[in-house]
């Protein structure tokens, strides 16, 4: 106990000599301590009493802190998780599984500055800023500049961009990451790097290899996108008896296949599949589309809303184009609530046997849901190379299993676990192979754990999840970690390993 209270102390005494303010620093004993950590929490199965917390909390005000944080947290044996929205499904920005690790978060939460520049179409954001605040900034600048990422207004883009980041403007524009035209990182020297000083490989590495493995990045450039100042959504529900089994059949092969400009997610929940829609146009255009590709599913025009591009953001977090757009600036979001996500990619239909299986286990009390959300388009001709990110063509949708529950205690857990693991495990045959893979922003940690290997991470252990999410991406991955991080300072239970040299 007196080497962890040493450890802390010394940690924090370093950062004060380094310049950080003492009242930016929270330990355990301090009054707000608990209240920062929760500030951004999504996931309370991370917040038990048993969980290991942090020896302390760095919130961020500017980037010299970050460099104080990782010369100190290497100098006393302290390491440092960066928190930007804290919306990891499995809470590796403020929570380790490991009791013994010794370890500080450092909140970006205060680093959210986003400056636009509507003349060139781009805008710097701090890593500390939901995408809802990016999606208002771009907006409040031009009518028709858009960003492409995530649906929900809370999630971070400091994680969200570190792996990826998809969402409604996804088939015009792709990922988020790739999108990202320069960022500021802290490197595990402590230095301040952009893109010319990092380089080009470390460059790839953080736009979509995943959060935490090669430093903390402070802000990020984007690219912003062209969008019409009039966008149509729809949202239409099918049950069982209005044909959903045939429309989900039938939806596999159309919606990857939709001109580009036209996203059709599905949400498939109790009894009922959801068809929910973005096309960058008007109402009649988008219309002849699903009476040319899905006229089964019985669009009309009654189903279309014409709005912006920023009132579609708040349409589709919220499911009501008329809230407030202000409702983009609130950080807190939904209520807390305990979640298990895991995910898959699809390359062929599915049969429609499957999908009337389904429903039986969305009937059960437990039951969570599935997000669907299909690719093709803009996804379909960049490389699998060209970021860590290597699900591109070939792939007709990802599968999002998601649950998430209210009670606390082990039943409940147990019985949502079991449901989301059980369904996971039926769609087996169904799903990508060799390997099965999954999206490393819908983190899951049973897809494997690290282990060390002389105090640094296996790779031959890491590559059992590691080729999961990045395929043939993950030894360059690995060749990058080794070049810039060879002592595994960032690390986390699903950080990238570095490379072993050559015998
Ligand atoms: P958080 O702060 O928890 O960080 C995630 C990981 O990145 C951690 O390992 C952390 O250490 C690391 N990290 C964070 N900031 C960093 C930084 N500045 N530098 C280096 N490493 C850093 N995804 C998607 O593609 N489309 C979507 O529509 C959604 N929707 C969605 C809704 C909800 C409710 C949740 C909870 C999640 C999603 N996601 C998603 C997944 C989301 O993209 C993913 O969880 C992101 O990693 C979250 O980023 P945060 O910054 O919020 O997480």
């Amino acid at each position: 106990v007196a080497s962890v209270f040493n450890a802390t102390d010394a940690f924090l005494v370093c950062l004060v000599g380094a310049g950080v303010p003492p009242r930016l620093l929270q330990t355990p004993a301090s009054p707000s301590y608990s209240a920062l950590l929760l500030s951004s929490v999504r996931n309370l199965r991370y917040v038990t009493p048993g969980t290991p917390r942090p020896l302390a909390i760095v919130a961020a005000a500017e980037p010299a802190h970050a460099q104080a944080a990782v010369r100190c947290g290497r100098r006393h044996g302290v390491r440092v998780r960066a928190r930007s929205g804290g919306h990891d499904y499995e809470g590796l920005s403020y929570a380790s599984l490991d009791p013994r690790e010794r370890f500080a978060v450092f909140d970006l939460a205060a680093l959210r500055d986003v400056r636009v520049d509507s003349a060139r179409a781009e805008a710097w954001a701090g890593s500390g800023a939901t995408l809802g605040e990016v999606y208002y900034a771009v907006a409040a600048a031009s009518r028709v500049l858009a960003f492409p990422a995530g649906i929900c207004p809370t999630v971070g883009v400091g994680g969200h961009l570190s792996g990826g980041g998809f969402g409604t403007l996804m088939r015009r524009y792709g990922l988020a990451a790739d999108n990202v035209i320069d960022a500021v990182l802290v490197d595990a020297d402590g230095r301040l790097l952009n893109r010319t000083t990092m380089g080009e490989d470390l460059f790839w590495a953080i736009r979509g290899g995943g959060g935490e493995s090669f430093g903390v990045v402070l802000s990020w450039k984007l690219r912003l996108v062209r969008v019409p100042e009039t966008v149509t959504v729809f949202t239409v529900r099918r049950s069982i008896r209005q044909s959903a089994s045939d429309l989900i059949t039938k939806w596999q092969a159309i919606a990857p296949a939709l001109p580009r400009d036209l996203i059709l997610r599905l949400v498939v929940q109790n009894q009922h599949a959801q068809f929910e829609a973005l096309f960058l146009g008007r109402c009649s255009r988008l219309l002849d589309h699903m009476r040319a590709h899905f006229p089964d599913l019985g669009v009309t025009q009654t189903d279309c809303e014409e709005i912006s591009w920023i009132q579609s953001t708040v349409y589709f977090a919220f499911y009501s184009s008329s809230k407030p757009l202000e409702l983009l600036l609130d950080r807190s979001g939904e209520t807390r609530r305990y979640v298990k996500a895991k995910s898959d990619f699809v390359q062929e239909p599915i049969p429609r046997h499957v999908w009337e299986n389904t429903w039986s286990w969305l009937e059960k009390p437990e039951a969570g849901l599935l997000i669907l959300d299909p690719y093709g388009g803009r996804m379909g001709s960049i490389s699998p190379s060209a970021t860590p990110f290597p699900h591109r063509k070939g792939n007709l949708y990802n599968i999002q299993y998601y649950s998430y529950w209210f009670e606390n205690g082990t039943a409940a857990l147990e019985k949502r676990m079991t449901w989301v693991r059980g369904l996971y495990g039926q769609m087996e045959p169904y799903v990508s192979k060799n390997p099965r893979t999954g999206y490393i922003n819908y983190r899951d940690l049973d897809l494997g754990t690290n282990e060390l290997d002389n105090n640094v991470t296996s790779y031959a252990k890491a590559r059992i999840w590691g080729e999961k999410y990045f395929k043939g991406n993950f030894e360059r991955l690995a060749a990058v970690k080794a070049m810039v991080d060879p002592d595994d300072f960032f690390r986390n239970e699903q950080s990238i390993p570095p490379l072993p040299a050559a015998k």
